[in-house]
């Protein structure tokens, strides 16, 4: 069925195009790192720009470095990628460039991570980082009407020193930051660790998020310290949550949304967890689909529902309960959440759901 064949009434799900649907519903990403959108023939541009040498010549060959199947495996090769970003103009041009995309795959509102101490280690000023993310920010929302938001993650395998020094290096720019995360390598790297420094975050006003990466040494540990000593008000994956129906119970009790990222999960762990998302989902708990480093993972957010809804024979009622939970769980003044909600209500509308 097409949305012009779709009556507003009566309408037969099971007729519905899913790809179509998920095409162009309204969408709402929470989970993207910034340099994980750096794609091959960017990051070539990029070396080239600077004068930087690379080993690899061609996207092929660039691609050909991708060969990880665990997060630290990823990392290795992540890190050290970033390192063709030097200018403002070049973190202008990739946060650009992601936006483009994600307004294309129908995402109208999206809070983007970034890691500055990946930058600031090697010498690049954070004014130098945030000053072009925050132009491309600017840019997109004029050119393509999209809305952004920047969430700072700390790097939870470096100290907590440097994580409480960039957050005060942040403070100038709190206006352009809307929360704080962690990422990077979890293992022995607990959320209790940054637990001064997201205190400190919460003062300023900052919104709280943390990676509770997929199946790691001490999940549902990681998971209980981010809900109940740090207080956060997201999770990243944090998909584990289902071994423990206490936790669940908490996490609905307080409107805790998940951030998954279903092709990312396959790659980290070979496994989507559909399962697990599926289970949350069906249980009222706040998860939505999100795209993780899609230029390293080979999915954008549609492909990521898409990927989710195949394995798991979601219908179009489960993808727009994902769609609607992600601009619920937006960090979005109520204004414009009402604005998003009622644009996904009229789409679901013209197809009769
Ligand atoms: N940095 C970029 N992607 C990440 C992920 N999936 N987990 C932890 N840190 C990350
Ligand atoms: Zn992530």
């Amino acid at each position: 069925m097409t949305i012009d064949s779709a009556t507003a009434t009566g309408t037969d799900v099971s007729t519905i195009d899913l790809d179509e649907f998920i095409a162009g519903i309204p969408k709402c990403e929470l989970h993207v790192h910034l340099e994980g959108t750096l794609e091959p023939d960017l990051k070539l541009e990029l070396a080239a720009r600077n004068g930087i040498v690379l080993k690899e010549k061609t996207v092929a060959e660039v691609e050909a470095t991708y060969g990880f199947d665990s997060l630290a495996s990823f990392l290795a090769v992540y890190y050290p990628a970033m390192h063709v970003l030097v200018t403002a103009d070049d973190f202008r041009d990739l946060a650009f460039a992601y936006l483009t995309k994600a307004a294309s795959d129908g995402v109208r509102h999206v809070e983007m991570f970034f890691d500055p101490q990946a930058h600031t280690g090697r010498g690049v000023p954070f004014a130098t980082v945030i000053s072009g993310y925050r132009r491309a920010i600017v840019d997109a929302h004029a050119q393509l009407g999209i809305s952004a938001e920047l969430i700072m993650c700390f790097l939870r395998d470096l100290s907590a020193e440097f994580a409480m020094a960039t957050l005060m290096e942040s403070l100038p720019y709190r206006d352009w930051i809307i929360g704080v995360g962690l990422d990077s390598d979890e293992r022995d790297n607990p959320p209790n660790k940054f637990a001064a420094v997201f205190a400190r975050a919460r003062r300023e006003g900052y919104q709280l998020t943390c990676h509770c990466d997929i199946d790691q040494v001490g999940s549902i540990e990681n998971i209980r310290q981010a809900l109940e000593d740090i207080g956060v008000d997201r999770i990243d994956h944090g998909t584990n949550i289902v071994e423990s129906p206490q936790l669940v119970q908490d996490a609905k009790r307080r409107g805790i949304g998940f951030t998954c990222c279903p092709v990312s999960n396959s790659f980290v762990t070979s496994d989507m967890k559909a399962t697990e998302i599926v289970t949350l989902l069906r249980d009222d708990v706040k998860v939505t689909v999100n795209s993780d480093d899609p230029a390293y993972f080979g999915a954008y957010i549609a492909g990521n529902f898409a990927a989710l809804a195949g394995r798991a024979s979601l219908g179009p009622e489960d993808v727009a309960r994902l769609a609607r939970n992600a601009f619920e769980i937006a960090w979005l003044t109520p204004r414009a959440r009402a604005a998003y909600l009622e644009e996904l209500d009229t789409y679901l509308a013209r197809y009769g759901l």
